[in-house]
């Protein structure tokens, strides 16, 4: 069979990664996709930066969009990230010239992914994004694919690694939130904006993608009621502590009488549930329906190897020829919300 091409616009973490994948598992990709799954060009804004990998078969365009309009690229590869700019730019480019989509870029899919779904749906496309959310484990797939013949009544959730890496060290060294923040900066597990990740905002743009397969609604990340945890200090999670409970970042989404309702803040949890005994980076996704109950995903939701690993189910899928809707059913029949608001417990 023909090879498939990939173009990867963004060489950071998750795109190195991706590369790593692809070059360590060529012959097994090749026999779980049916055809062998080749890179034939990469984009990043620094060429020269040493990104220890070998890049030298590819070859290189400086812009994202020039890759994405390159004709021997059959699935464009967005990890440059942000909701707005070159990333968005080039994933509509890489749609309106035929190309299939996969993309780790929640932000872009919380704010317009009905648009970005309904643009490949009408130009005969696919655009997937199992790594946007909750990195490596398989969120997207468990719900778009797995729970098909369920109507989900709620999905929640610890979405954010880093959050709750300091939450969780904040309890177990004592320490107040600032010196624990200043860790994570220093070991690397901050986004660029650190906002995003303790102001909820990283989390709750996940929520909102799950949220939207869950209900059938539009992707509505404005509708989210955040907090984030800055002003959890070291005295409320020992008060917590104290009564058998940790505090942990939970997104919840679920449709109410009065809409859906979407939020992410501290809660309490009892300690010694699968949700308070999450240490460190981990995130968990619990997700209800109809049918089938209850079922919880844990896993390592960042880093290289767990997000390119999701990269790669999304390239091979495609390889497959499995065309799934982006959010679980036609983008154009994605309804508007109401949103519920409620009192942050
Ligand atoms: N900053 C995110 C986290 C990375 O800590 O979970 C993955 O989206």
């Amino acid at each position: 069979a023909s090879p498939l091409r990939l173009g990867i616009a963004g060489l950071g973490t998750v795109g190195t990664g991706t590369v790593k994948i692809i070059q360590k598992h060529a012959e097994l990709l090749g026999l779980r996709a049916g055809r062998p799954i080749t890179i034939t060009a990469v984009s990043a804004r620094d060429r020269m930066k040493n990104r220890d990998v070998d890049l030298s078969s590819y070859a290189w365009e400086d812009d994202a969009r020039a890759l994405a309009l390159r004709e021997d690229v059959d699935i464009f590869v967005e990890l440059i990230g942000g909701e707005e700019g070159i990333a968005r730019e080039a994933v509509l480019a890489a749609l309106k010239s035929g190309k299939d989509v996969v993309t780790a870029n929640k932000a872009l899919l919380a704010i317009h992914g009905q648009e970005l779904a309904g643009l490949a749906e009408t130009n005969g496309r696919v655009l997937r994004f199992e790594a946007a959310v909750a990195g490596g484990i398989p969120v997207i797939k468990a719900m778009t694919e797995s729970m098909a013949g369920n109507e989900i009544r709620r999905v929640m959730g610890v979405m954010n690694g880093t959050c709750n890496y300091i939450l969780t060290r904040m309890e177990s060294a004592g320490l107040p939130y600032e010196t624990v923040f200043e860790e994570a900066r220093q070991l690397g597990y901050l986004e660029a904006d650190p906002t995003l990740d303790v102001g909820g905002i990283d989390a709750s743009h996940k929520l909102a993608i799950l949220a939207a397969i869950a209900f059938g609604t539009r992707p509505s990340f404005d509708a989210v009621e955040i907090e984030g945890i800055e002003r959890v200090s070291i005295d409320d999670i020992r008060r917590a502590a104290d009564m058998g409970y940790r505090i942990k970042l939970l997104g919840v989404a679920q449709m109410t009488g009065r809409g859906l309702e979407q939020r992410m803040s501290p809660c309490l949890v009892p300690a010694d549930s699968p949700l308070g005994q999450l240490q460190g980076g981990t995130n968990m996704v619990v997700i209800e329906g109809d049918s089938v109950g209850q079922i919880v995903l844990r896993g390592a939701g960042a880093g290289e190897g767990p997000t390119a690993s999701a990269v790669i189910s999304d390239v091979v899928e495609i390889a497959r020829g499995v065309r799934i809707p982006s959010f679980g059913q036609p983008a154009a029949r994605l309804s508007v919300p109401q949103p519920a608001r409620t009192a942050v417990p």
